[in-house]
């Protein structure tokens, strides 16, 4: 995700965004830049690449000094020197670094454009400084300036601006990070705490709607309300601690931006209506999904889902396999799941499916990988860079888009399909509260963290979850984990079962449910501990299984989301009991590129 940092005092400003940045590196980027106010213009510097070998050795003059900076991770817009931040208005008078989504900006430039504002990137960042210069010209100061511009504003934003002429900075919080570092006599805005620990530990965590406007050696906090006064709180982490934001592991913390994924990647396909131009599916007579790993159980839960739904036959197909079958043109419709973008079977499927005429689509993570550049449409996941190896939050968010997808395909009635979406959009604070629980869970890991085999089951839609609850757990536990149709066990897996083999049982309150209780029966016979993931309104199933973790009441076909949260935390907390390596699990690579 991108970093953002913005720095006003008397050190020399160029170099304390860049050292500032350098620190916010392990956010993940593709591009990086910074401004400088100097009074009569604004200084800009905007590169794709690293920006770890970024020095600035030329010395300015003393005095105080007012600065941007920004690491971009592409979301609208390829990676490239024009789309990095900073963005500026048409007199480069007004510059801002944002990270979040402005999830109306095609419609603000629209207007923007017709009202005589020429754009230079792809980006929706740049309305930012657009709205900014139209409200500068009815307003007495550059703060009221911003704060009417924000009213226009819709999805997520944390910015800081700064006006060539002015000695301050005006930055504004909405629905993503930004803290506030006050040290003596200067201030510094960052995405996160590793950005500002070199000058100092005082900050403030600032609300959604704050804006600050931050002059040398001093600042206000308004909101809607007035002045506001929030608390500085001390850091005691090291750098690096800090780049975790405190969680002990990057996949915990990733695990816990479920809740911000869920709402970012829903909020770019569903405004008043949901934003998906259906004609990458127009006419096809079935989709053909091609993945690896987490990716291809996504698929899988997208098969149930979009067949369900959209009553479109839809294959799943490893994408190391897919080479090796006959392709048969037609119209079929490939679709890539990739997180990275870089997966080489996955690549390769696609170019073999291109090949033979068919149309492609990739879900994709990261914006300007491969998948994006290969394929006839792209609909991104905003999930965030994932640094964990163990997929998590892109899972999720994989997830979203395919119930986007099947709902616009469905021939549901508009009233059914804005049930479905209202239910979708509550699943952010239902995962809070799995999140918020995640002690419990790390109880029922101690129960799990002894054994060397375990069994996930689940019907339905939980066969697909169980599948990926029990790669979770074998990749970063390295306990051996299988996921099974719970009818199939009877057909050879039953001989493993006993006291030594733990099952996972997936529980839906849908045509599954009774024969899941059944199957539980079963296992339960051949004294197998058993754990049942099920929802809270489920009182029936506790009399069936030794444990149960409980999640929301959610319609039954959105239950893999809660569900895959509950296991993700499951094998966390299973793999920190093992001590093992969770972020670098042996053996594995996050992107893996080569076939
Ligand atoms: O980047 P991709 O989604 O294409 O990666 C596919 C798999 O390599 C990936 O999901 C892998 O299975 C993860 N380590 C699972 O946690």
């Amino acid at each position: 995700m991108c970093g953002i940092v913005g720095y006003i005092g008397f050190r020399q400003g160029d170099q304390v965004v860049i050292s500032s940045l350098k620190r916010l590196e392990y956010r993940g980027y593709d591009s990086w830049g910074y401004a400088v106010a100097n009074g009569k213009e604004i200084e800009i510097k905007k590169k794709v690449g690293s920006i770890s070998a970024v020095e600035v050795k030329e010395k300015r003059a003393e005095g105080v000094t007012v600065s941007i900076g920004h690491t971009r991770w592409a979301t609208h817009g390829k990676p490239s020197d024009i789309n990095a931040h900073p963005h500026t208005d048409c007199d480069e008078e007004i510059a801002v670094v944002h990270n979040g989504i402005i999830t109306n900006f095609s419609s603000l430039k629209n207007e923007l454009i017709s009202e005589g504002h020429i754009f230079r990137s792809e980006t929706d960042t740049e309305v930012i400084p657009h709205l900014i210069e139209r409200c500068y010209k009815d307003s007495k100061s550059f703060e009221e300036a911003v704060i009417k511009a924000i009213k226009f504003l819709k999805g997520s934003y944390a910015f800081v601006a700064l006006k060539k002429d002015e000695k301050k900075l005006i930055a504004c919080k909405y629905k993503s990070p930004l803290i506030l570092g006050v040290g003596d006599g200067e201030l510094i805005f960052a995405s996160d705490v590793p950005a500002i620990l070199e000058y100092t530990n005082r900050v403030i965590y600032l609300n959604d709607g704050d804006i600050v406007i931050a002059e040398p050696g001093k600042y206000r906090i308004i909101n809607e309300r007035g002045e506001v006064v929030r608390d500085i709180e001390l850091i005691h982490w090291s750098i690096e601690d800090a780049e975790k934001s405190g969680y002990e592991h990057f996949m915990l913390k990733e695990i816990n931006e479920n809740p911000r994924v869920i709402e970012d990647t829903l909020g770019e396909y569903v405004t008043d209506k949901i934003e998906l131009d259906p004609s990458f599916a127009a006419g096809i007579s079935e989709i053909v999904i091609v993945a690896c790993g987490t990716s291809y159980h996504a698929g899988l839960i997208g098969k149930y889902v979009i067949e369900k739904l959209a009553g479109i036959p839809v294959r799943v197909e490893y994408a190391s396999e897919y080479n090796y079958h006959q392709i048969i043109p037609g119209r079929s419709l490939i679709l890539g799941i990739t997180q990275s973008g870089e997966t080489a079977d996955t690549l390769e499927a696609l170019r073999a499916a291109k090949r033979m005429g068919l149309r492609t689509c990739s879900i994709v993570n990261v914006v300007g990988s491969t998948a994006t550049k290969i394929s006839d449409h792209v609909l991104f996941t905003r999930a965030g860079p994932e640094i964990s190896v163990a997929a998590t939050k892109s899972f999720i968010a994989q997830l979203i888009v395919l119930y986007i997808i099947a709902i616009k395909l469905s021939p549901l009635t508009r009233q059914e399909k804005k049930e479905l979406i209202e239910e979708l959009k509550s699943l952010p604070e239902k995962v809070q509260r799995i999140l918020d629980k995640q002690h419990d869970i790390d109880e029922i890991a101690k129960k799990l963290s002894n054994f060397e085999n375990i069994m996930y089951i689940g019907r339905g839609l939980g066969f697909p979850t169980a599948l990926e609850g029990a790669l979770k757990m074998k990749e970063i536990s390295y306990i051996h984990a299988e996921g099974y149709p719970a009818g199939e066990l009877k057909h050879g897996p039953f001989a493993l079962l006993g006291e030594n083999t733990p099952v996972v049982a997936v529980i839906n309150r849908d045509e599954t449910y009774e024969i899941m209780l059944n199957n539980i029966k079963e296992v339960k016979a051949r004294e197998s501990l058993v754990i049942a993931v099920s929802d809270d309104k489920d009182e029936e199933v506790d009399n069936f299984v030794d444990f149960a973790i409980k999640t929301p009441e959610t319609l039954p076909i959105l239950s893999p989301i809660l569900h895959s949260v509950a296991f993700q935390l499951l094998a966390y907390f299973t793999a920190r009991i093992r001590g093992c390596e969770i972020d670098k699990p042996r053996n594995l690579a996050k992107s893996v590129t080569v076939e």
